[in-house]
This record gives structure tokens, C-alpha cells and sequence, in this order.
């Protein structure tokens, strides 16, 4: 069982359309994939239809339990109208995670404990962060194989970037396993200055670490979250598919060598 983080403190770089977009991607494979929503706004549950204000049992309530196992972690998860794709649904209640017990010891190591009871049941998980440090982001990292950094191509995305890099090297410093970080350009337009010149500074500064390519701009992300639907199941020929098949391609090829 792989698992994936998509990470970066700034938000509405595409972290939330990646995770959706791989998933979606790898059930098409007949990969069976969980998502796990950690952002309290709960944009990726909502995208794929679940009211968070609706649902008895969510990613809280992981925090919650005395003992994890199989029996006591499996009901958290919800199943989705994608076929192959089941989710830990993210609640309001996480954003008072870390007032309510940040300082509780092996607290960061909750989610990967967790999900280590249900690796026979999925190949795949994806977790879609928070764009805030906290617990919830402890805990995603942790519990993370690989990081994913989508990086909008425009002015000021570096800034979001370096924060991003400065968080996995304190990080690391707890942790005997390097990261393993993949950045993915997003939201790519080639006929802008902008789009080209950080690109051209993300292969300069990251050159090990960026994906040699870019997910295009393309409205359909939009016209298929407003369907409920990933991208690869709403418009399966559009670009930002190919992109994302191609980034697919890239993390497998990765994966290899991990
Ligand atoms: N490549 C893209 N082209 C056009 N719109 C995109 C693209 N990627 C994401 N979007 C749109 O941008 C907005 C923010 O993306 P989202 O994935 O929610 O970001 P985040 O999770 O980082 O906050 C959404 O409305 C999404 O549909
Ligand atoms: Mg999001």
C-alpha cells in the first residue's frame, strides 16, 4: 500500500484536484484507493458528495479511539459513488485538534498507525492536506510514502513553496527516513510571463525534486468537481487528464526506486 500526502500551506494551489484527479486516475486502473480528507473545510469530502456537517463518524473521531484496529478504524471509512474509491471524510471538529490535544505524546503518529490496520484492504491512499502546520499536517507527513507539492505557476507561488520546504526540514529532523518529495506545477498557461518564469525557477531551484512537466489550466477541473465526478470519470480526453496521467506515469516510475 502506497501512501501519498498532497501538501502546501498556500491554498488553492490544486492540492484537493490532485488527490481527486490521481484517484480517480488509479481506480480507473482498478486500483482500490482511499482518500483521506484532513482539511477541516472538507472540500475533498464535499466534492465527492458527502455533507460533513451530515456524517456521525469521520477523520475526528480516529483521534478519538482507544485502541486502533481493524474493527474500531474501518467504520470511519465512507464509501463514494466511484467505484473503487472510499474516503475517511474530513469535519469541522479537526480545527480544534490541535487545542484540544496537540501536546498529547505519539499524538503525529495517530493517522499512520491508522491506516496501517487497513493496508490489506487498499493499494492506494491519498491524503489531501491542510494549507495550515498542524497536527493534521504532522500527521499526514508521517504518515506519508511520498509528498506531493502542487505549485501554482504564477508570481508569489514560490514564497508557499519555500514554507512548504521549510516545514519538511524541521521535520525531518524527527524522522530517520528522508522525504521524498515530488513538486507538481499546476495550473500552467503557457501564454503568460508568469506561468513561464516559475517554471523556469522551480526546475533551477528544485531540479531533483520538481516534475518535468505542468498540469494545464483547464476549466473542465472545475466542471467536474460542480458534477461531483473526478476528472478522469467527467471528461477522460480533456488536457488536464493527459497531465495527470503523464505526473501518474512519473510517480510510478518513482515508486520503483523507493
Ligand atoms: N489545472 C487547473 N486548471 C484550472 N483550474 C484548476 C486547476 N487545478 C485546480 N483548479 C481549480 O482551482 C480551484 C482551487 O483548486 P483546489 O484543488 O481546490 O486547491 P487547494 O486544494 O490547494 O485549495 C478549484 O476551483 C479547482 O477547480
Ligand atoms: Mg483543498
Amino acid at each position: 500500500m502506497k501512501v501519498w500526502s498532497v501538501a502546501n500551506q498556500k491554498g488553492g494551489v490544486g492540492k484537493t484536484t490532485t488527490t481527486i484527479t490521481l484517484a480517480g486516475l488509479l481506480a480507473k486502473q482498478g486500483k482500490r484507493v482511499l482518500l483521506v480528507d484532513t482539511d477541516p473545510h472538507a472540500s475533498l469530502s464535499s466534492y465527492l458528495g458527502i455533507d460533513s456537517d451530515e456524517i456521525t463518524r469521520s477523520l475526528f473521531d480516529l483521534f478519538q479511539l482507544k485502541t486502533l484496529a481493524e474493527e474500531t478504524v474501518k467504520p470511519l471509512v465512507h464509501t463514494t459513488s466511484i467505484e473503487g474509491i472510499d474516503i475517511v471524510p474530513a469535519h469541522m471538529s479537526l480545527a480544534t485538534l490541535d487545542r484540544v490535544m496537540g501536546n498529547r505524546s505519539g499524538m503525529g503518529l495517530i493517522l499512520k498507525k491508522g491506516l496501517l490496520v487497513l493496508r490489506g484492504h487498499y493499494d492506494h491512499v491519498i491524503i489531501d492536506c491542510p494549507p495550515i502546520l498542524g497536527v493534521m499536517m504532522v500527521n499526514a507527513l508521517a504518515a506519508s510514502d511520498r509528498i506531493l507539492i502542487p505549485v501554482q505557476t504564477e508570481f508569489l507561488a514560490m514564497k508557499g513553496l519555500e514554507r512548504m520546504v521549510r516545514t519538511l526540514k524541521i521535520m525531518q529532523k524527527s524522522r530517520s527516513k528522508p522525504f521524498k518529495v515530488t513538486i507538481v506545477p499546476t495550473m500552467y498557461d503557457k501564454r503568460t510571463n508568469a506561468s513561464l518564469q516559475t517554471l523556469t525557477q522551480l526546475k533551477r531551484d528544485y531540479p531533483s525534486q520538481v516534475w518535468n512537466s505542468a498540469v494545464p489550466i483547464d476549466t473542465k477541473f472545475r466542471d467536474a468537481s460542480l458534477k461531483h465526478l473526478p476528472v478522469s470519470h467527467f471528461a477522460p480526453g480533456s488536457r488536464g487528464v493527459f497531465a495527470y496521467k503523464q505526473l501518474l506515469l512519473h510517480l510510478e516510475r518513482l515508486s520503483i526506486n523507493d
